[in-house]
């Protein structure tokens, strides 16, 4: 071919990608950054291994001559779509560019997401969304909400195949949210992103509320009340730091298992973890102590940290071994279970199952928050996704108990007879029906009644249930505890027993898919 010929050729593919490379020009980029935001190809950039990016669907343009729009053309649409590696692991990307009419969603944009999807499904890696848009291209209508419908669809079928993650990094509003939402977790900046069904001036028209696009829908409220995210960041680099380290524990798909980080076994005795434990029952303490005390260095990754605080859910690691804890927290509402704790533990017990994430359960915890409130709100229903959930799941499978496992919360947390593979107790573990007061006053009440001194028959009836159950040695004798342990050994028998059950299959009976009571 002559040389003069191709360069010519060259210089027009140059020209249509420094454009697309322009994004909605250096105007719009400037109040991108003016918000403290960076631009979909920046964000690209730092998520990714430096150079792995290859870009699919640069040159991809909208199809809209309504409005005017067939005079406004911009390449790639208002999303980057494409693929790269984190830490030299494939995935795929889309970032949506607000420059580009604010990164709103029309049919073509669709279709970039879709397409890169279909491959993140069919290759089997984790498919990463940064979503920064103002939501569906007004000028295009439906076939803009069709292009939501088929990305949901998608997500759906992406679901327990490969991990996908959202990144809010901006606006996420209208429909446009259930995508994030059915993402296995949601990641939010604070002060600059935002999701809602409907914005502060449909709701002030609606419901004549009046309320702040950050106290309906920003991420402190998401991350405390809603729990719609699963984590926050500080700005939008610690976002995308956080979407990597989250990563670092998942595998690429459902058919494999997280990759082990390089460790060394040492010294695995942890003789501080006897103090953690309170001598009187009723005094909490934090919980965080103790996964602290038993996994790797700083490997602890909280999920909800801000969330129903009394179930603390995330990821570690145990000898480089990717694992998920799910712990009770006897700081908060003493470590009971209540409709929000049983949800938030069970859509990451389910996440973990479904990606072949062995699971720790530490328990402390007195039963199901009782009253009105709960009852009204389904605790029967929400309390039953725990027990589902941990019944349900073929992964290695452990507990610890700590303390108290009373009651029906003994069995939903993960107890040997909903298919734990191995049940651990230290000493100070207490189970029973429930605390010893309680079933003292219910099985002594006429023997309290007729006392000379009520009380100081209580307290000696409660001395004497306690002295009967609230220990871990009948459970033992049956072998519903596999072990009682000192403390300083959890983190070494953990190591041992995880390993053990690397080889673990479970068979189960063909069916569609089970009825998770929703
Ligand atoms: C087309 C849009 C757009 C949209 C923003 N733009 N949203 N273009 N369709 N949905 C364009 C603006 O015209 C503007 O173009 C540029 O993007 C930046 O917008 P600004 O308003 O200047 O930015 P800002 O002040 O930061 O405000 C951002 C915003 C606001 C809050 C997101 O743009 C906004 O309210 N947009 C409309 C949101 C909306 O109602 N979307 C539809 C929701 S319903 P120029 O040329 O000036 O740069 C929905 C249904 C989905 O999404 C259902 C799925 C099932």
């Amino acid at each position: 071919m002559d040389t003069n010929h191709m360069n010519t050729k060259i210089e027009k593919l140059d020209k249509r990608l420094e454009l697309a490379y322009a994004g909605g020009g250096q105007k719009r980029v400037d109040k991108q950054h003016a918000k403290k935001k960076l631009t979909a190809r920046e964000r690209i950039d730092y998520l990714l291994d430096e150079g792995s990016f290859e870009e699919m669907g640069v040159m991809v343009t909208h199809r809209t001559t309504d409005f005017g729009m067939d005079k406004e053309i911009y390449f790639g649409d208002g999303v980057v779509t494409g693929y790269g590696t984190i830490y030299g692991r494939l995935v795929y990307v889309f970032a949506q560019d607000f420059t580009v009419f604010g990164g709103s969603l029309s049919e073509t944009h669709a279709e970039k997401i879709c397409k890169i999807m279909d491959q993140a499904i069919k290759v089997g890696a984790p498919c990463i969304g940064l979503n920064d848009s103002g939501g569906a291209r007004i000028q295009e209508g439906v076939k803009s909400l069709g292009g939501y419908a088929d990305i949901f669809h998608r997500n759906v079928q992406a679901s327990g195949v490969i991990p996908q993650l959202s990144a809010i990094m901006g606006p996420c509003a209208g429909g446009a949210v259930y995508s994030p939402a059915i993402t296995d977790f949601t990641i939010m900046v604070e002060d600059s992103s935002y999701m809602f069904v409907t914005g502060p001036n449909v709701v002030k028209t609606v419901t004549n509320e009046e309320v702040t696009a950050e106290e309906l829908g920003g991420a402190s409220t998401h991350s405390t009340k809603s729990g719609v995210t699963h984590v926050t960041s500080a700005n939008d680099i610690q976002c995308l730091e956080d979407v990597k380290k989250l990563l670092s524990y998942m595998p690429q798909s459902n058919r494999e298992t997280p990759k082990k980080m390089p460790y060394t076994i040492g010294d695995e005795l942890r003789e501080h973890l006897i103090d953690i434990v309170p001598e009187d029952n009723h005094k909490p303490y934090d919980m965080h102590d103790v996964i602290k005390g038993i996994i790797d260095e700083d490997s602890f990754f909280e999920i909800h940290k801000d969330f129903a605080e009394n179930i603390i859910v995330g990821f570690a690691r145990l000898a480089g071994r990717s694992i998920g804890i799910v712990a009770n927290q006897p700081l908060q509402l003493a470590g009971c279970l209540d409709v929000k704790s049983s949800i938030k533990g069970a859509r990451f017990t389910r996440f973990c199952d479904s990606f072949n994430i062995p699971l720790l359960v530490l328990v402390d915890v007195p039963g199901f928050l009782p009253g009105t409130d709960q009852e009204w709100n389904g605790i029967i229903t929400n309390g039953a996704k725990l027990l589902y959930a941990l019944s349900e799941a073929t992964v290695p499978k452990i507990t610890i108990i700590t303390r108290k496992a009373y009651g029906g919360a003994y069995d939903v947390m993960n107890s040997k007879h909903i298919g734990a593979d191995l049940n651990y107790a230290w000493p100070t573990a207490e189970i029973a029906v429930m605390g010893a007061k309680g079933a003292a006053e219910i099985i002594f009440r006429r023997e309290i009644a007729n006392a000379e001194n009520p009380e100081e028959k209580l307290k000696e009836k409660e001395t004497e249930y306690a002295n009967m159950f609230a220990d871990p040695y009948r459970a033992a004798r049956r072998g519903f505890i596999d072990e009682v342990i000192y403390p300083k050994n959890t983190r070494r028998k953990l190591i041992k027993a995880f390993q053990m059950l690397e080889g673990k299959e479970v068979n189960k009976p063909k069916r569609k898919h089970g009825n998770i009571p929703l």
